[in-house]
């Protein structure tokens, strides 16, 4: 495990949209460069980028191109050499994302695997042997390309899936995951991932990580294989490179395929679902909804198990949003989103914070697909830095702009959000508390104090310190063995009282005691 995860707090960028450095409009990789002390800042000392490479961009850069070339709209390949030298010389760390499931179908790959004449590459996707032949179960393309055959899609009809193999070939045209064909896909991820390494990234965010072996793997056994495989050559050839996986299955995920980190993502009806985005016929029942009045019990009930059967393989990683998800502005107040982020950002694990989130951008409705976002666009509009034109992110007329910024009159920015009671001071608390004190990082112990069905409140303890979160409108006590009297809390929002064995905390309240 590399060690420097254990206090590790990520700062997820879409790069389209964090700041614009040279006034085209579109965010970079020097934009990126120019900001990383506002986000060393915040208290945030690692990054994940999304997709940067040369795309056509049908699915914001999922649909990969050319894996060893940065996008001309972000720059170059030297920039992004620059921004890896520039945060190492901050000690911060640079996660990429790897997409190792689907390429775009205008990469080299695919156009030599459509030719009708086998070739080296004919092997790369999965093909059936006939024009009109159907994939059962999959999405699949036919009549598009010269060859014989239809192919298997991960994804849009843009992103034709890579071939790992399959779990028990049932075809003439499946192939096991040991044939030559499925081993040069895979030599060719491990060079994808050597070739960044090598130039300085820190390691990975692993797109769809579960999505690799086709057929019957639906114990994932094989895809876990894979991984497995992957992580002993970080194991051996880079031990300080990290692993996080989209999956949110963390028995899989960090047990079985070795990744380090695994995302909680919003799944309906799971423990983090429950937390911030629990809205049922119309009703907001999350947890940290000042008004829902409900309990704990759901997250644990989930969260816990998961916790136990992991922590001694990885990290499970919450966030408060990403790239996929609506962002939870304006929906929930700045005094909900405080108590939800304090508590995200001290449980076990490794959080995320997605780019915005800090001064509660809000979810843009009603805005126009961009690049294959759909409902997803409206999380992905510009950053916004300061009260100036395009609030700062870009110098382009605000037509010429990747997406449009917030219009509304009061909307939040960077510059004016640093109010002593603001979302980002109380983050900047949080994480500079965090990264004093171990016992609030990764590894940490963690017990339940208290959670009782219809109660709101939840007391935990992180090592030695106790912590609580009251997010309902009325005052919560519980009795808290062992507490003691009198000390200053460490971190307060809100009102509590602490006294021998009792603790009492205000309306929409937290503590570390
Ligand atoms: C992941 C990404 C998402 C993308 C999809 C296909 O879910 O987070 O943005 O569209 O994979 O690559
Ligand atoms: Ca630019």
């Amino acid at each position: 495990m590399p060690a420097w995860l254990n206090d590790a707090v990520f700062y997820e960028i879409y790069p389209q949209s964090f700041y614009d450095s040279n006034g085209d409009g579109i965010g970079d990789i020097n934009g990126i460069r120019e900001k990383l002390d506002y986000i060393l800042s915040l208290g945030c000392n690692a990054l994940w980028i999304n997709p940067c490479y040369d795309s056509p961009f049908r699915d914001g850069g999922y649909d990969v191109r050319d894996y060893y070339k940065v996008a001309p709209r972000y720059g170059t390949n030297e920039d992004l050499y620059g921004l890896f030298e520039d945060a190492h010389r901050k000690g911060m760390h640079i996660l990429l994302d790897l997409v190792p499931g689907h390429t775009s179908e205008e990469h080299p790959w695919f156009a030599e695997s459509s030719k009708a004449e086998p070739n080296a590459y004919s092997g790369r996707y999965i093909w059936t042997d006939f024009w009109i032949k159907s994939i059962p179960g999959h999405p699949y393309i036919g009549g598009e390309t010269p060859r014989n055959g239809t192919y298997m899609l991960n994804f849009f009809k843009c992103q034709p899936a890579l071939n790992y193999g399959w779990r028990s070939p049932s075809e003439s045209w499946q192939c096991g995951t040991d044939h030559p064909d499925a081993l040069a896909t895979r030599e060719a991820l491990k060079d994808i991932i050597c070739f960044w390494l090598d130039r300085g990234a820190d390691g990975f965010r692993v797109d769809m990580a579960d999505s690799l072996v086709k057929g019957d793997d639906e114990d994932k056994s094989s895809t876990c294989e894979i991984w497995r495989d992957i992580r002993a050559m970080l194991d051996r050839d880079y031990p300080g490179a990290a692993l996080v996986s989209e999956w949110s299955n963390p028995r899989l995920a960090l047990n079985n395929a070795g990744f380090h980190m695994d995302f909680y993502l919003d799944h309906w009806y799971n423990g983090y679902h429950s937390l911030l985005r629990r809205v049922e016929d119309g009703i907001d029942r999350s947890y940290f909804r000042k008004d829902a009045d409900s309990d704990i019990q759901l997250f644990l009930q989930d969260y816990l198990p998961k916790y136990r059967e992991t922590r001694e393989h990885g990290y499970i990683s919450f966030i408060t949003c990403n790239h996929d998800t609506p962002r939870l502005a304006p929906r929930l107040s700045d005094r909900e989103l405080q108590l939800a982020y304090a508590t995200l950002f001290t449980l076990p694990g490794i959080p995320f914070l997605y780019y915005g989130d800090e001064i509660a951008m809000r979810y843009q409705e009603k805005l126009p697909t961009k690049e294959g976002g759909y409902t997803r666009t409206g999380s992905r509009t510009p950053m916004q830095w300061d009260e100036g034109p395009n609030l700062g992110f870009s110098t382009a007329p605000a037509d010429r702009l990747y997406l449009p910024v917030d219009a509304s009159p009061d909307a939040p920015t960077a510059a004016s959000a640093t109010g002593r009671d603001s979302l980002l001071e109380l983050i900047r608390s949080v994480l500079t508390l965090r990264h004093h004190e171990p016992d609030l990082q990764a590894d940490g112990d963690f017990s339940i104090l208290h959670a009782a069905s219809g109660d709101p409140l939840f007391v935990y303890s992180r090592g030695r310190r106790i912590l609580a979160v009251n997010p309902s409108g009325k005052v919560r006590t519980a009795a808290i063995p062992g507490l003691k009297a009198g000390a200053v809390p460490a971190l307060l929002i809100g009102s509590a009282d602490v006294s021998d064995s009792q603790l009492t905390l205000g309306p929409q309240s937290f503590i570390v005691t």
